[in-house]
């Protein structure tokens, strides 16, 4: 059968935790599946990307008390920097949310509910380690002891494992146990936990993942396995003190953090349904849309057994695949700090390209879930042979000598080239398959070789030698590797979002579909001029990068500055009223933002504040998304000397925002009622 109907298809990341910066392990699976959901775009398919912050459990809830601050301060702070990071690297989400809303509340409590009314969840006591100085109970990672593998023996390990021995026992069973926090021996307490019963759920859970799910075969084995062993109950609750959302009818209970979590999925496609006008429904309760969830490895027993189960207790739809990848290793070893290889999406973005990560992420992406190893000298070496050498080369020789001798103006191919083009051209199916198959590495190596073909064509033919006997010919050459260099920057698209729309910018051409890759430039077309598209990976770049994060642990490890002497240092210096009342604060309405050509940090902003006044303003890095600016109501400092930005123009005020010690801008906003040149007393 065969049918035009677009299919629905929702994908999603799993949810970074909100206490912790992205670093370039994460970004294997953001890369991994933006390029996924760019591509089904691009091929016309009707799909959405989804992700949120993960903003509930006790690491949060500690974190937040040791920096003296709420919880949902600090998941606020993550959020803002989530964004821009991810904004940053080109992943784009339909919809980026946060687990602590009251959509998430409302289907974690509707989910608890059936799963409860169908029998699925009951209670009972469960003796754990109690701090009394903490007044909490202690789970897994909160408990450190003495491991009680009696060949072992091993200080220091944490409650669920042993990282010497690989011994995995109960906290109770921990010799000589320490609360971690404040290292008082804790006392053992008895609490009434829910428990959910996810035996009541193993046949369909095996009908699920045998039935055609295109799991992986890895994946497979994994829940068989597991579903063999038997499946035990799983302790869904978590007493107080705790950051989460409280369990109906308990005062001092709330849902574990990993029952809500991917709950957040689901929550986060009815608010993005909301504020996009889209149908809810059609995405989590209509069995043909199709969801696909993208995780890495260690996360594979949430998303295959007790995520499935639930859905199946509470009528949602089930996904039809979970993708799992491996862990990024940095020159063959795990991502250290003290080596400078844990390195944060922003430290890499301060020193590199984000294309150049997103590019040498994909030749090393397939189906599989084996790590992924991203050594440097290989990285650079890649990315400048493949790519700037290679591929960007085409465009640039191409590009250049058209303008230089023939106005720009595209010729047409030979019958020799016309016939090499269809054989690339013929290569689109199969490069299909590989995308669709997240054999992203394949798609790497096809373009690879039909760029080496094309870059070959180009100097055996010499156009820059011959141009002057025979134009004719040198003019063919020239269109037929543009032509190739269209079609592959529109292939790799969705890996190199943003060279493929400078590349149409260059040639003058629309927005490229899939199709129209290869559609062959008309004669007489005009393009413009080679703008540059990518440098080489320096090798000091690279040594800068490391080098930054490891003063960035350094950093880390000194002890932080607290707030409160600031604040004290701040009070010293009084202003009087009459000085204060000088400045004229006022109400404004952000009209339009515009971008600044070459500069980093800066906006123009039109500002409405009962009449209409420019802004130029450093907030670029805090607000990447200049959409969300547009609407707020600010606080101005309308009668400020008129600023001169050299080569930018005039600011003609200032904008207030709270400055956050690691320089975000948190724009001071107002209600909606205060109108547009209200005084702000
Ligand atoms: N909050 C949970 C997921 C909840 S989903 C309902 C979580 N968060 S995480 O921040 O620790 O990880 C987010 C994703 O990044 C996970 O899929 C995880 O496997 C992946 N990665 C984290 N470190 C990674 C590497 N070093 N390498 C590759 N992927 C890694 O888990
Ligand atoms: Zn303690």
């Amino acid at each position: 059968m065969t049918n035009n109907r677009r299919r629905k298809i929702l994908v999603t990341s799993a949810l970074p935790y909100a206490n912790g910066s992205i670093h370039i392990g994460h970004l294997v699976e953001y890369i991994q599946t933006d390029i996924f959901v760019r591509f089904l775009r691009h091929i016309g398919e009707d799909a959405i990307y989804m992700c949120a912050d993960d903003t509930h459990g006790t690491p949060i809830f500690l974190k937040a008390r040791s920096l003296n601050i709420t919880p949902e301060e600090l998941i606020a702070r993550y959020n803002i920097e989530h964004q821009k990071d991810f904004g940053d690297f080109h992943i784009l989400f339909d919809h980026y949310y946060t687990t602590h809303s009251p959509e998430n509340e409302k289907h974690s409590k509707r989910i608890f509910e059936k799963l409860t009314k169908g029998g699925h969840i009951f209670t009972a006591d469960v003796e754990q380690f109690y701090c009394e100085e903490d007044s909490m109970f202690l789970s897994d990672r909160f408990i450190k002891g003495t491991c009680p593998n009696g060949n072992c023996k091993a200080k220091d390990q944490y409650g669920d494992v042993c990282e010497v021995c690989g011994m995995h026992y109960d906290p109770t069973d921990l010799f000589d146990p320490r609360c971690a926090t404040c290292g008082k021996t804790p006392v053992r307490r008895k609490s009434r936990h829910y428990f959910f019963r996810l035996i009541d759920f193993e046949d369909r859970l095996r009908t699920w993942f045998s039935g055609g799910s295109a799991l992986q075969p890895e994946t497979y084995n994994s829940i068989k396995e597991w579903l063999d062993k038997g499946l035990k109950d799983w302790d869904i609750s978590r007493d107080a003190p705790y950051f989460g959302f409280r369990i109906p009818n308990e005062p001092d209970k709330f849902f574990y953090v990993w029952l809500d979590a991917p709950i957040g999925y689901v929550a986060t496609t009815e608010h993005y349904c909301k504020v996009s006008g889209k149908d809810f429904d059609e995405y989590w309760f209509n069995p043909e849309t199709e969801i696909y969830h993208f995780i890495g490895k260690d996360i594979v027993y949430f998303h295959t057994l007790f995520w499935p189960a639930m859905l199946m207790g509470s009528d949602y739809n089930v996904p039809r695949s979970v993708y799992v990848h491996g862990f990024l290793t940095v020159n063959g070893e795990k991502m250290s700090k003290t080596r400078g290889t844990f390195i944060t999406a922003r430290t890499y973005l301060d020193n590199l390209d984000p294309q150049y990560l997103r590019y040498y992420y994909s030749t090393k992406l397939s189906s599989n879930s084996d790590d992924i190893d991203m050594n440097l000298e290989d990285f650079r070496f890649r990315v400048n042979a493949d790519l700037v050498n290679n591929i960007v080369n085409i465009g640039s020789r191409s590009v250049t000598m058209l303008v230089n001798n023939f106005h720009g103006k595209i010729g047409s191919m030979n019958s020799e080239t016309a016939s090499i083009f269809k054989e690339f051209t013929d290569k689109m199916d199969s490069i299909k398959s590989h995308y669709m198959e997240r054999e992203f590495s394949k798609v790497t190596r096809t373009v690879t070789e039909i760029s080496d073909r094309t870059n070959k064509y180009f100097s055996d033919n010499e156009p820059w030698k011959i141009i002057s006997e025979n134009p004719a010919q040198a003019h063919e050459t020239c269109t037929f590797s543009l032509n190739v260099f269209k079609f592959i920057c529109t292939i790799l698209k969705p890996i190199l979002p943003k060279m493929a729309a400078e590349v149409e910018t260059m040639l003058d051409i629309p927005d490229q579909k899939w199709d129209e890759a290869k559609i062959t430039l008309p004669n007489d077309h005009k393009i413009h001029e080679f703008k540059h598209l990518m440098s080489r990976v320096e090798k000091k770049s690279i040594d800068k990068m490391i080098l930054s994060s490891r003063e960035e642990l350094q950093r880390k490890a000194e002890p932080k500055k607290s707030v409160a002497p600031v604040v004290a240092e701040k009070q010293q210096k009084t202003v009087s009223f009459e000085e204060f009342a000088k400045l004229d604060l006022c109400v404004g309405q952000i009209l339009s933002v515009e971008e600044i050509p070459n500069s980093k940090t800066l906006y123009r902003l039109k500002v409405d504040i009962g009449k209409i006044i420019t802004l130029i303003a450093g907030i670029k890095t805090s607000y990447p998304n200049l959409e969300s600016l547009k609407g707020k109501k600010i606080v101005v400092v309308a009668n400020l000397e008129p600023k001169v930005f050299k080569g930018i123009g005039v600011s003609e005020g200032m904008l207030l925002a709270a400055a956050s010690p690691d320089g975000n801008a948190i724009l001071l906003e107002l209600a909606n009622e205060a109108e547009c040149g209200w005084k702000v007393l």
